[in-house]
């Protein structure tokens, strides 16, 4: 990760100086003893260009003497328009930027300590890399941006408000991992594995196998199991450190490949399938991030690990499986195996904790991408009380939500001939909210929340605080939502 460290203004004798400037205001004293440092270069180049401070501009200044290799100013737009969003967009976009300078100093000068510590975080953000499996890259070829100063009058505070955001970042990349691992690496067991480690940051673990699912019935998520031959998993984190407040709740989708099971998918794009546990990879960054910056609260975060494969032991159309809650469900589509593994997972989750909400992240739907693409993940909720709190949660990360519809007349179409309920709606209309009507029905009338992100958690080009791959959408929003609403204090 990015060796982030705050400082006092002083100009750096070497490497990239960034300068922010502020649209419609002069450039700070410090700007200007970098200007006198470099004989009149910023501000020769500030007037020969276009830019104003604009958000989103910059003008770089190549060897502009005084030892430096560059002098990038960059706008941030207007000061009553300026949100910790837009100053972690911009420390991101630099740190893309100028990967291949070797030392950056930036100029904080007019921030408050919190948007300096957001410069940061946005750069860390993005300077997230997997390079596990590239055995040739050449080092030249590596990003070289290693360490990142920023330059404040208040590194004190700076310094202390950027430490729980770097906690925050340690989830996300960890759930950055777990999303973009090979399904031939991270099957359910070693997903088990990797959250037993969270034990270190204080987060107590059990893990189930399929014996103790067995046992308690779990015949929905075993359902989706048997046509694998690796073995599946739940995983239970708690993280107590909000007294004796109830517990909030976090219950996460962990399908390790969905290869559609004998309800085959198309073989284009199959391999995506290997981010179809990116809900439960949301639930274990999140609980790391908590622990990580000991948030004020009882947290639980579980995820139910399976692999859906055809074979001759893989549950059938026309199945019918008695999931936990007693509830019986007819298989119409083995590909709808998503929800089978939720129900069990969110009916033992509230049978045990009684938490005081559920919130449950899944790649749940191709629809919800047809509905809402690449910007908003679907919101469905029971609770208008939770939905303020989780969309004001979304505007503040940028992992935006939507809220979508729900109620009785949807859920008719999940009305079987044989059991109490099928897997699927008739036919593709409302494709995604049938499915959270399925879901409904295991959350026992509980304060619930369901995530849809399947347009989410992947993106397929370059986003300012994302690269491209694996976005770990869920674990910023969440932990914004318990930050703002559920720590005790
Ligand atoms: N994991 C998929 C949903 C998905 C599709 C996520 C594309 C990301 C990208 C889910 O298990 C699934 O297969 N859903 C089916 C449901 C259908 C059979 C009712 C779908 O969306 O086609
Ligand atoms: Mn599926
Ligand atoms: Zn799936």
């Amino acid at each position: 990760m990015l060796d982030i460290a705050f400082a006092a203004a002083a100009l750096p004798t070497s490497g990239t100086l960034v300068l922010l400037a502020i649209e419609g205001e002069e450039l700070s004293p410090f700007a200007r003893q970098a200007d006198e440092a470099t004989g009149g270069a910023v501000a020769r180049a500030v007037a020969a260009s276009e830019f104003k401070g604009g958000k989103g501009k910059s003008v770089s200044i190549p060897g502009p003497g005084a030892g430096l290799s560059r002098i990038v100013v960059v706008g941030l737009g207007k000061r009553d328009e300026l949100t910790a969003r837009i100053v972690e967009d911009a420390g991101g976009s630099l740190a893309a930027q100028l990967s291949a300078e070797p030392v950056l100093a930036v100029d904080a000068g007019g921030l408050t300590p919190e948007l300096a510590a957001a410069i940061a975080m946005g750069a860390t953000l993005r300077g997230y890399r997997f390079d596990r499996y590239r055995t040739k890259e050449k080092t030249e070829d590596k990003p070289k941006l290693a360490g990142l100063t920023i330059l404040t009058d208040a590194a004190a505070q700076a310094t202390s408000a950027y430490a729980p955001m770097r906690a925050v970042a340690d989830g996300v990349f960890l759930s950055r991992d777990l999303i973009t691992e090979p399904p031939n690496v991270l099957f359910p067991a070693e997903m088990a594995d990797r959250c037993q480690k969270l034990s270190s940051l204080g987060v107590e673990v059990e893990v189930f196998g399929p014996k103790e699912m067995i046992e308690l019935g779990f015949g929905a998520l075993m359902g989706v199991s048997y046509g694998s031959v690796t073995e599946p998993r739940m995983v239970v984190m708690r993280w107590n450190n909000g007294g004796d407040a109830r517990p909030v709740a976090f219950v996460g989708k962990g399908v390790t490949f969905d290869t559609g099971g004998i309800s085959i998918k198309p073989a284009g794009g199959m391999e995506d399938m290997k981010w179809d546990m990116a809900g439960a990879g949301a639930v274990v960054g999140l609980m790391a991030a908590l622990a990580g910056r000991k948030a004020k609260v009882n947290a639980i975060g579980l995820v139910g690990l399976v692999e859906n494969m055809p074979s001759g032991s893989a549950m059938r159309p026309g199945d019918v499986l008695t999931s936990y809650s007693g509830q019986t469900i007819e298989v119409i589509n083995t590909d709808a195996e998503g929800r089978l593994v939720l129900a069990d997972v969110l009916w033992y989750c509230q049978q045990k904790f009684d938490p005081q909400f559920m919130v449950n992240l899944a790649t749940l739907t191709g629809a919800i991408i047809v509905g809402l693409g690449h910007e908003h993940a679907g919101l469905f909720s029971n609770d208008d009380s939770l939905c303020e709190k989780l969309t004001a949660a979304g505007r503040a990360t940028g992992e935006k939500l939507w809220r979508m519809p729900m109620s009785a007349d949807y859920d008719k179409a999940l009305k079987s001939e044989i059991a109490d309920m099928k897997n699927v709606g008739g036919g593709r209309a409302g494709g995604s909210i049938t499915a959270a009507q399925f879901i409904e029905r295991f959350v026992n009338g509980k304060p619930w929340a369901h995530l849809d992100i399947a347009g989410m958690a992947w993106t397929s080009k370059d986003a300012p605080t994302i690269p491209k791959g694996a976005a770990a959408f869920g674990v910023r929003l969440l932990d914004r939502l318990v930050a703002d609403n559920f720590e005790t204090e």
